[in-house]
């Protein structure tokens, strides 16, 4: 059947799904598993306000350029910029997205396969009546074995896989649809729990009343950073989602409400975990084993605790697949629009490639561990070029194209599709784009590399 008016390409169906479906893709492992143990590092409430201030100042206009390219390119994020940009080199940003989709799906896969096992080992009760040490050594253990966490890596792979080979709007759109919502419940819960715990308050007070005196450079620049990672930027996801999105849809408040979504969702991803790790005594800044190794120390403690522990991996496992199918059709589009592979075809591939890579990333944990390039491990290596250097650098490119190649008139006629455009909102935006975004991202780029260090 044809539809209307891109007979070739999908579209997302409804408004509520292209909400669902982009806030599901940067509600994710980044705002469940990252943001709790990077605030907890960082100091809690002051990390917390920076990086709502760069959300609000960077990461909304970044954002809001990604969905502009998508739409109004129709295209993947390589089409999109050789489309827009004819014959010039703008396209090696597409390229650049590609790479660092592959590159973050093959670790993420492998995190959201930990959080499956996790839900596993919650239904079966393996966290009652162990102490901190063995809960440490239980995680530890796990996850350098050779094999269980692979499987579990495929599993999840599998699932991401799944969804994606049946398309926008029947995968994509219809599981975020689905999912969402149920993430949203379970979330709640965790926070009902969370803060009726006797010695909450003090949780609380963590996560919401700033010291800025604990807040270092280092931790600046990292919300800066996490700031692109859960919003899912710099890298084409939401140009790839851009592209999907109607001509009746309003690219300013979709913006606004995903970048909403996902600042509440850490938030009280930080509700349901800091007043139940200080209402146990235990240290709030315990880095990335805080989900896999602290919690359990506390569910096992809670009263309700095997049920609360069940939700919240499973909670973790549904954040996870929302995303990974975003960064998987990154990939997807480029393959189908640009190699001229079938969905099915390109699904498949695109998902055994990642998934190889992946594999290495596992055992990179426990067997591979010697082999290692700047001192890191394959895994922590290509988190570190993603994050650091591709998306950064992706989203200072994405702000530079919109803000200087793009121009206002091109922007002002997109930005109209199904709005009103406010012309001093608009000036804000491309002022934002042109100069306030760019300039960040560039000191956090440079911090990355190592050419200076604030801290
Ligand atoms: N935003 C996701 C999260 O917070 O877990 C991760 C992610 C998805 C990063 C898509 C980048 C991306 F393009």
């Amino acid at each position: 059947m044809a539809k209307k008016t891109l007979p070739i390409r999908d579209v997302f169906s409804s408004k509520f799904g292209v909400i669902a479906a982009a806030a599901g893709s940067a509600v994710g492992l980044g705002n469940i598993w990252k943001f709790p143990y990077i605030a907890g590092v960082y100091g809690g409430a002051a990390f917390l306000f920076v990086y709502l201030g760069f959300i609000a100042l960077i990461g909304l206009p970044v954002m809001l350029s990604e969905f502009t390219i998508g739409r109004k390119s129709r295209s993947n994020v390589f089409g999109a910029f050789k489309n827009l940009a004819p014959g010039s080199p703008w396209k090696l940003v597409g390229m650049l997205g590609v790479a660092a989709a592959a590159m973050i799906l093959a670790f993420y896969g492998v995190v959201a396969g930990w959080s499956i096992d996790y839900v596993v080992k919650a239904v079966s009760g393996n966290f009652a009546a162990k102490s901190p040490g063995e809960l440490e050594s239980m995680f530890t253990n796990f996850i350098e074995t050779p094999l269980t966490p692979i499987l579990y890596q495929i599993f999840f792979m599998i699932l991401t896989m799944g969804i994606v080979i049946i398309g926008v709007k029947d995968g994509i759109e219809k599981y975020a649809k689905f999912l969402m919502p149920i993430l949203i419940v379970i979330i709640i819960i965790l926070n009902i729990r969370a803060v009726t715990l006797e010695g909450a308050a003090e949780g609380l007070r963590f996560l919401f009343y700033p010291d800025f005196s604990k807040l270092t450079a280092d931790g600046v620049l990292s919300a800066l950073g996490h700031a692109f990672f859960s919003l899912s930027l710099g890298m084409g996801t939401l140009v790839t989602y851009g592209s999907y999105i109607g001509d009746d849809n309003n690219l300013a408040v979709t913006a606004v409400q995903v970048t909403i979504a996902d600042t509440l969702i850490a938030i009280l991803a930080g509700i349901a975990i800091f007043p139940a790790v200080f209402a146990f005594g235990i240290e709030p800044s315990s880095g990335p084993g805080l989900v896999f190794i602290t919690l359990p120390n506390v569910f096992q403690q809670m009263p309700g605790g095997y049920f609360f522990s069940i939700l919240f991996f499973l909670l973790l496992t549904v954040a996870a697949l929302t995303s990974s199918i975003s960064i998987l059709e990154v990939v997807v589009a480029y393959f189908r629009e640009e190699l001229k592979i079938k969905r099915n075809l390109s699904t498949v591939l695109a998902t055994v490639l990642i998934g190889i890579i992946g594999v290495f990333c596992s055992l990179s944990m426990g067997m591979l561990k010697e082999y290692t390039t700047f001192g890191l491990n394959f895994f922590d290596l290509l988190d570190w070029i993603s994050a650091n250097l591709l998306l950064p650098l992706g989203g200072l490119f994405i702000s530079l194209f919109v803000g200087w190649y793009l121009g206002r008139k091109k922007i002002e006629a997109e930005l109209a599709k199904g709005a009103g455009v406010v012309s001093w909102l608009l000036s804000v935006f491309i002022f934002l784009v042109k100069f306030i975004a760019p300039g960040a991202i560039a000191i956090v780029f440079l911090h990355g590399l190592g050419f200076f260090n604030f801290g």
